[in-house]
C-alpha cells in the first residue's frame, strides 16, 4: 500500500472539532472549508466524552452526519481514536487508572491526558472504543487516515507502571547482576537483591541516579508504543487500507524516541509551534520529522538507518495561526502563516494542517486561534487561510522529487535524555540548544541539513555535525570512523563521546568514544560562567606557523557549491570568542586551528592550549570544538557565506522564502520583503 498515495494531493486543514458547536454551525463550516481549499480534517480528537457518555453506551448518530456533511463536500476525514482524554466517568470508575505524578499525587480529571497506559482498565476502554469506531466507519468514503490518540506524552508513577517498568528491565538486563553493573548501585548503597525493590525514578531525597532515570525515559517510550501498537492492531485489522498515524509532540519534556516510534506509523506527523525565531524553528522541526520518516520500517534501534531522501511521507499535522511566546501571544505577521507552511512543504511536508479549523468559545484553548478565528470569516486569517488554500495545489509539481541536502546532524532523543540528568558538571547544558545552533548556522547560510540518528548512513554527506552528543553506543562511534576514514568531514562540539549506553563515564581521558578519530585526549572541562568569554586566536599568535590553519572545508564539494566559500582560514583575521565551556585538550595526532589565548585567570587556565582541533582521518577529517561559538565563527569555521533568505531545493525546483524585511535577490530575481517564490531552479554561474 503506498500510503502517500492514499492521502492524494497536498493535504490542507485542521483539527476539526464539530463536538463544540450546535449541528447548525456545521453546514457553515463545511461550506468554508471549501472556499478555504481545504481538504482534510481530524475529527473526534478528544470526543470520547460524546461518543460515549456511559460506561458502553455509545452516541455515534451526530458523528454520522459530521462525517456524511464532510464528505458530501469533497472533504476527507483523518479520524480520531479519542484516548488522549478519558470522560470523568472513567476515572471515577478507575481511580487507579488515573496519571500519578513522581511525587504520589494522582491527578483527577478535569484537563487532558490524564491517564495511565499500563493500567488495565485503560488499555480495555481504548480497545472497546477504538473498535466501535472502527467497526462504525470502517466503509465510510471520507476515512483517509486513522489519527491515534494525540501527542503521547503522559509518564505515570503509579503500581501499574512500576510494574511494567521491572518487566521491561528484566527484558532489557536479563538480569539483577547487569541491572546493578549498568546502574552502578554500588554508589550510595542502592544495590537491588530482588527485582521487586525497584520502582520507577519517584520522588527521592536528593539525586536520583542518573542511569535509572534513563531507562526510565526508554521504558515510558516503548510503553505508549505498545499502546499504540494496540490500537494500530484494531484497526489494520478492520480497515486494512487506512493509513494509521499519530501527531508526535515536540519539547524537551517528551519521554517519545520519535525515530524508533517512525518505524510503527504510515506517515510521521508532527506538532509544530515555534516561539521566539520561527523560522528557523520552523526549518529545524520539519528537518527532524524528514530524518525520522526516513527510519525503516520495523528495523530495531540499533540498525543502520537509509539516507532520509528515500524516506516515508510526514505531515505537518498543527500549527496554529497564532504564534505562543511564552508570557503572551503573538499574531502572525501578514503572510507568515504562508511563509512558515511553506517552509515545512519545501523541507518533505505532504501538506500543511493546523489547531484547529474554527476558534473555540470556551474551554482551555479559546485563545489559541483557529483557522475560522472568533471574528468570524471576514478576517485577515480567514483570508490568508484561503490564499494559502489556493496555493498549495500549484505546488504538487515543485513537490515531486526528494528534499536535496548538504550536510547531516546528529540528534539522538536517548542523548537529550541523558543530558537532562541531575548532577552534571553545569546544570546549563542543553542539547536541543546546542542542536539547535548547529542546524541554525547551516539554515542561516542556505545549507539544508538532515537530522539523522548517529546510526544513520552518513556516507552521501560531505560534512556531518556532531554537536554534544553526550552518549554514544560503541557501534554508533564505529559508524563514525567509518563515515571519516570514508571522506567524510566530521564536527564534533565540546561534550560529545562521554558516556556509554548506561550514561557511565567512558574512562582513560574525554572524550572516551571518540579520542583517536578525534586525536585529541581531554582532561578537564571548564564550564564557564555567563559573564566570561574566552579568546580563541590562531596557534601562531603564540608561536610562528609554517603554515596557516585551513579549517573545516568538506573533503568532498557540497551539494549547494554557492553555499560554501571554499578554503577559509579559522580564526581569520581577528580571533573569535569562546563561551559557556572550555576544556584541557590535548593534542594526539590533531593539529590546532586555534588555541585559547584569555583571559589568563586561575578560573580559566586555558591560555594556549588547543580550543578548536582538526585530525585527518583515513580519507577524511575530524574537527573538534571543545567550546561554544559564536553562530558566525561556527559557520567561518565551516567556511559558509551567509543566505539571506531560506532556500531549499528539489530537483529542478527552488523553494525560496523571504522571512526578513529586505528585498533580495534570488537567481537574478528580487524577492520583496516577505515575500516567497517557487520555481523551476536556474542553475547559477
Ligand atoms: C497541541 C494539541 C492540540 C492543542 C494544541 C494547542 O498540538 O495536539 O490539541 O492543544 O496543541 O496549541
Amino acid at each position: 500500500m503506498d500510503w502517500s498515495e492514499r492521502l492524494g494531493g497536498l493535504c490542507y486543514g485542521g483539527d476539526y472539532n464539530p463536538e463544540q458547536w450546535p449541528e447548525d454551525v456545521w453546514k457553515e463550516d463545511v461550506e468554508l472549508m471549501r472556499r478555504a481549499g481545504v481538504n482534510l480534517v481530524s475529527v473526534g480528537v478528544f470526543s470520547w466524552a460524546r461518543l460515549e457518555p456511559a460506561p458502553g453506551v455509545h452516541d455515534l448518530g451526530w458523528l454520522d452526519r459530521v462525517l456524511d456533511l464532510l464528505h458530501d463536500g469533497g472533504i476527507r476525514v483523518d479520524l480520531a481514536t479519542p484516548t488522549a482524554s478519558p470522560p470523568p466517568w472513567f476515572g471515577l470508575a478507575h481511580p487507579d487508572a488515573l496519571t500519578v505524578t513522581h511525587d504520589g499525587t494522582r491527578l483527577t480529571h478535569g484537563s487532558r491526558d490524564t491517564y495511565c497506559v499500563h493500567s488495565p482498565a485503560y488499555r480495555a476502554a481504548c480497545a472497546g472504543i477504538v473498535r466501535t469506531l472502527a467497526e462504525r466507519y470502517r466503509d465510510h468514503p471520507a476515512l483517509a487516515m486513522w489519527h491515534v490518540h494525540n501527542e503521547y506524552g503522559t509518564t505515570c508513577h503509579c503500581d501499574h507502571a512500576a510494574d511494567a517498568f521491572r518487566i521491561w528491565l528484566r527484558a532489557r538486563h536479563g538480569t539483577l547482576e547487569a541491572l546493578n553493573d549498568a546502574w552502578t548501585t554500588s554508589f550510595w548503597s542502592q544495590h537491588y537483591s530482588a527485582w521487586e525493590q525497584i520502582t520507577t525514578p519517584r520522588a527521592t531525597q536528593y539525586l536520583p541516579n542518573p542511569s535509572q532515570a534513563l531507562d526510565f525515559r526508554r521504558f515510558v517510550s516503548d510503553a505508549m508504543l505498545d499502546h499504540f501498537r494496540e490500537q494500530k492492531a484494531v484497526l489494520r485489522e478492520l480497515t486494512p487500507d487506512i493509513p494509521i498515524t499519530t501527531n508526535f509532540v515536540l519539547g524537551d519534556w517528551v519521554p517519545v524516541n520519535h525515530r524508533r516510534w517512525a518505524a510503527e506509523v504510515d506517515l510521521v506527523a508532527i506538532d509544530h509551534y515555534p516561539s521566539t525565531d520561527p523560522p528557523a524553528e520552523t526549518a529545524f522541526a520539519a528537518d527532524l520529522a524528514r530524518g525520522w520518516a526516513a527510519s525503516p520500517a520495523h528495523a530495531p534501534t540499533d540498525a543502520p538507518a537509509p539516507c532520509p531522501a528515500t524516506g516515508k511521507p510526514w505531515l505537518l499535522m498543527e500549527q496554529a495561526v497564532v504564534t505562543y511566546t511564552g508570557p503572551r501571544m503573538r499574531a502572525k505577521r501578514p503572510g507568515e502563516i504562508t511563509r512558515l507552511s511553506l517552509s515545512h512543504i519545501a523541507r518533505g511536508s505532504r501538506g500543511a494542517m493546523f489547531f484547529q479549523w474554527r476558534a473555540s468559545r470556551g474551554g482551555a484553548e479559546l485563545w489559541y486561534g483557529g483557522m475560522v478565528p472568533h471574528t468570524g470569516p471576514d478576517s485577515r486569517i480567514f483570508r490568508e487561510i484561503c490564499d494559502l488554500g489556493a496555493l498549495l495545489p500549484t505546488l504538487e509539481d515543485a513537490c515531486a522529487a526528494p528534499v536535496e541536502t548538504g550536510a547531516a546532524i546528529l540528534w539522538d532523543a536517548e542523548a537529550n535524555w541523558a543530558l537532562q540528568a541531575p548532577g552534571l558538571p553545569s546544570t546549563e547544558l542543553n542539547y536541543t540548544e546546542a542542536v539547535r545552533q548547529a542546524h541554525r548556522v547551516l539554515y542561516r547560510h542556505g545549507v539544508t541539513a538532515d537530522l539523522v540518528h548517529p546510526s544513520a548512513d552518513l556516507s552521501a554527506y560531505p560534512l556531518v555535525l556532531v554537536p554534544s552528543l553526550y552518549l554514544i553506543s560503541d557501534a554508533d562511534a564505529d559508524n563514525l570512523r567509518r563515515y571519516v576514514s570514508g571522506g567524510g568531514t566530521l564536527v564534533v562540539s565540546y561534550l560529545s563521546g562521554i558516556a556509554d549506553e548506561h550514561a557511565r563515564v567512558r574512562l582513560g581521558g574525554y572524550p572516551g568514544a571518540l579520542r583517536d578519530l578525534l586525536g585529541i585526549r581531554v582532561e578537564e572541562f571548564h564550564p564557564l560562567p555567563p559573564d566570561v568569554a574566552l579568546t580563541l586566536s590562531a596557534p601562531d599568535v603564540l608561536a610562528p606557523r609554517s603554515t596557516s590553519p585551513r579549517a573545516g572545508t568538506p573533503a568532498r564539494p557540497p551539494t549547494d557549491e554557492a553555499t560554501f566559500s571554499g578554503e577559509t582560514t579559522f580564526p581569520g583575521d581577528r580571533p573569535e570568542t569562546g563561551t559557556f565551556w572550555s576544556e584541557h585538550v590535548h593534542l594526539e595526532g590533531a593539529e590546532a586551528l586555534a588555541v585559547y589565548t584569555g583571559p589568563h585567570t586561575l578560573d580559566t587556565p586555558l591560555s594556549g592550549q588547543p580550543a578548536i582541533t582538526r585530525h585527518p582521518y583515513g580519507s577524511g577529517t575530524a574537527l573538534y570544538i571543545s567550546t561554544r561559538l559564536t553562530d558566525d565563527a561556527y559557520a567561518r569555521l565551516l567556511g559558509l557565506s551567509p543566505a539571506p533568505v531560506e532556500l531549499v531545493r528539489r530537483g529542478d525546483w527552488l523553494f525560496a522564502v523571504n522571512h526578513g524585511d529586505e528585498e533580495h535577490e534570488v537567481d537574478g530575481e528580487r524577492l520583496s520583503p516577505g515575500g516567497f517564490a517557487v520555481r523551476p531552479h536556474v542553475e547559477r554561474g
